[in-house]
């Protein structure tokens, strides 16, 4: 059976660019777009910025990839200028969202498997969402169109109503990581806002403190360290 070289996974639109200039996009037949999706709110850098460029210029004629096998000076700095700027006690850098769901995934289930509590190893997601085309990611979402081909899938997923807070809380139990959870007495006071930022900061922090101390990004970018 004759495929494409390059593996068609998921259909792609008609808009191919071949060039960035700030914040536009040249296709191959010269059409110029304004760039609105950039890289769906990852790596909104732009493109052709000329300090990008020489970042990117300068670390290409320094060093380029090594093996995760060696200790990484450079990788040490960036992640104490996130820790320093933002909430994050620890910084995971990854290839990719649904690697970073995964390492959330991981991370909420060791927490508490190191801490003994083996059963706690459901998490609970909304329906129709997206979080990726890895094994556990797409286990993650309820998208049957996602799942089709690849089953069986992850254990330890459960749907819930999306913007359905109700719906959510009855889906926490036993089984539930704790530090996914927000404290009892705030649940019922939650806005959407709040339970956004909770969710954020919980998926990003989840399973590398108590939920004690789980803070919000908000309250947490101005502390002082
Ligand atoms: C909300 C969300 N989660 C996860 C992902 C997966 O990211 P990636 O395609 O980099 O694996 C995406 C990608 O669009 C996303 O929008």
């Amino acid at each position: 059976m004759a495929i494409d070289p390059l593996m068609p996974v998921y259909p792609r639109c008609a808009v191919r660019p071949v060039k960035g200039e700030h914040c536009h996009l040249i296709g191959e037949d010269g059409r110029r777009f304004l760039d609105f999706a950039a890289g769906i709110a990852v790596n909104i850098l732009g493109h052709s910025h000329p300090g990008l460029i020489g970042a990117i210029r300068e670390q290409a004629a320094t060093l380029m990839h090594v093996s995760n096998l060696y200790g990484s000076p450079q990788g040490e700095r960036l992640a104490q200028r996130l820790v320093d700027l933002t909430f994050a006690d620890t910084v995971f850098f990854t290839n990719s969202g649904a690697e970073a769901v995964e390492a959330a995934i991981k991370t909420a289930r060791a927490y508490h498997q190191h801490g003994g509590n083996s059963d706690r190893h459901e998490l609970i997601t909304f329906n129709n969402a997206f979080h990726g085309r890895t094994m556990a990611t797409i286990s993650a979402s309820d998208q049957e169109k996602m799942h089709k081909g690849f089953l069986p899938l992850l254990p330890g997923f459960r749907y819930s109503a999306f913007d359905d807070l109700a719906a959510a809380e009855a889906l926490i139990g036993p089984k539930t990581p704790r530090s996914a959870r927000p404290p009892q007495a705030r649940w019922p006071a939650f806005s959407r806002c709040r339970m956004n930022r909770w969710f954020r900061a919980t998926t990003t922090a989840i399973g590398c403190r108590r939920p004690s101390t789980l803070r919000s990004p908000l309250r947490s970018a101005t502390r002082s360290r």
